[in-house]
C-alpha cells in the first residue's frame, strides 16, 4: 500500500490537498498563516476530525514561527488568540480542540524558556501531534480488522480514511488493515449527502487501494441490511462522550439503527483524541448547523424550488446502545463504555479485547 496523506508540513507552510475538489481534480492550496488554515477547515478545503485537529496544530505552529514578540506574555496572548480562532471554525469534533489545547498547555508549562526555544518546542510539537495520530490509526487498524470476517461485506458512512487524519484513516484503516491481511471483503460506500464525501472521498480512497466497494444511497442502507447484503458496520467519529455515545456525520444514527434492528455489527473506530471526558453524554454535543445551500444545490446547482427552505445539521449522535464496541488505538473498548473508557484512558488499564 502506498502511504498518503492530504497534508504536509513543508518550509513552516502547510500543503493541503484541496478536498473539494475531489476526486476529479488533485489540486493543493498553501497555507501561509493559521487564518489560511482556519479558512481551510471552515470551508471544508480539508475535514475530518483528526485532520482538522493536526492543521489547527499546524496554524499555531505558523504563528509561533511568525510571532515578533519578545516576551512570554505577549507571544502567549497571540498564541491563545490564534488557538481560539481556530477552535471556533467548527464545533462538534473534538480533536480540534484537543490539538489547540495540547499545544497551548505545552507553551504555559515551558514559560520559563527563552522564546527561540519556546518556539521549536511548539513547532515540533505541531508534527508530533501529527505522527502520533499516522501511528494511532495503524494500531486502529490491526486491533479493528480483527473484528471483520472473511468474505464481509462491510458499510462505512461519511470519510474517515487517510484523507480524514494524518493518513491511513480510522474507520477506513480499520477497512485497509482487513484488505491488506488477504480478507476478501467488499465496501459498501453511503453517498453521504450533502456533501457527498463518500461518493466523492471514499470511493476515491477504495479505488485508489483497490478494494472492492460499491457505492449505494445513504437510503439504501436499510434495503441491502435486510436482504443480508451488508453484515458489519465500520465508521468514525467527531466527538465520543465520557458514556460511549458518538457524534460522526450526519446519518450515522440511521445507519446505527438500522443495523441494531438488523442484528448487526456497529463498530466505531476513532483515536483517543475524539475522547471527550468533560461531557456526560451525547446530548451535550454541541451540533454544526451549515448553510441550507448545502442541501438545496449540487455542484452549485439548485435540487429544489428557490423559496424551498432546507436545514443542514453535520452531524447527529448515535447513543452508545447501538454501538457493539468503539476500536481506539489502545484495543477494542466494549460496553459498560463509562467504566471502560475510564479504565483505559484515564487509569491507563488494559480491559476487553486486547
Ligand atoms: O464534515 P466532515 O467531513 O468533517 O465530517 C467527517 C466525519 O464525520 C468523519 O466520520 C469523522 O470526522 C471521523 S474522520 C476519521
Amino acid at each position: 500500500m502506498k502511504e498518503f496523506s492530504p497534508v504536509e508540513w513543508k518550509n513552516n507552510q502547510l500543503i493541503v490537498l484541496d478536498q473539494l475538489l475531489l476526486p476529479f481534480q488533485q489540486k493543493e492550496i498553501i497555507c501561509r498563516t493559521y487564518k489560511d488554515v482556519a479558512a481551510c477547515i471552515k470551508d471544508m478545503n480539508l475535514r475530518g476530525a483528526p485532520l482538522i485537529g493536526i492543521a489547527a496544530a499546524f496554524g499555531l505552529a505558523m504563528e509561533v514561527k511568525r510571532s515578533k514578540a519578545a516576551k512570554y506574555d505577549k507571544f502567549s496572548r497571540e498564541i491563545i488568540k490564534a488557538g481560539e480562532e481556530l477552535i471556533n471554525t467548527r464545533p462538534t469534533a473534538v480533536n480540534l480542540k484537543w490539538a489547540v489545547d495540547r499545544m497551548i498547555k505545552l507553551m504555559e508549562q515551558n514559560r520559563e524558556r527563552r522564546i527561540p526555544s519556546l518556539k521549536d518546542l511548539l513547532i515540533a510539537e505541531a508534527s508530533r501531534i501529527y505522527k502520533e495520530d499516522l501511528d494511532n490509526n495503524k494500531l486502529i487498524g490491526k486491533y479493528g480488522s480483527e473484528l471483520i470476517r472473511e468474505k464481509d461485506t462491510v458499510l462505512t458512512h461519511c470519510n474517515a480514511g487517510a484523507l480524514a487524519t494524518a493518513g491511513y484513516g480510522t474507520a477506513l484503516g480499520v477497512i485497509r488493515a482487513a484488505h491488506e491481511k488477504k480478507k476478501k471483503i467488499t465496501v459498501f460506500v453511503d453517498e453521504t449527502r450533502p456533501y457527498l464525501q463518500g461518493a466523492r472521498l471514499t470511493a476515491w480512497e477504495m479505488e485508489q487501494e483497490k478494494i472492492p466497494h460499491f457505492l449505494i444511497t445513504d437510503n439504501m442502507a436499510g434495503y441491502f441490511m435486510s436482504i443480508g447484503k451488508i453484515n458489519v458496520v465500520v465508521v468514525g467519529a467527531d466527538r465520543i462522550t465520557a458514556n460511549g455515545d458518538v457524534a460522526n456525520k450526519i446519518g450515522t444514527y440511521s445507519a446505527a439503527v438500522l443495523a441494531y434492528t438488523n442484528n448487526i455489527p456497529f463498530y466505531v473506530a476513532a483515536p483517543s483524541s475524539t475522547i471527550d471526558f468533560s461531557l456526560k453524554n451525547g446530548s451535550q454535543i454541541p451540533i454544526e448547523m451549515r448553510s441550507e445551500d448545502e442541501v438545496k444545490k449540487i455542484f452549485g446547482r439548485d435540487i429544489a424550488p428557490k423559496k424551498t427552505k432546507a436545514l443542514h445539521p453535520a452531524f447527529d449522535v448515535t447513543p452508545s446502545k447501538y454501538i457493539t464496541a468503539i476500536i481506539t488505538e489502545k484495543g477494542v473498548i466494549r460496553a459498560p463504555y463509562e467504566q471502560n473508557l475510564e479504565k483505559v484512558f484515564l487509569n491507563k488499564e488494559v480491559v476487553a479485547d486486547l
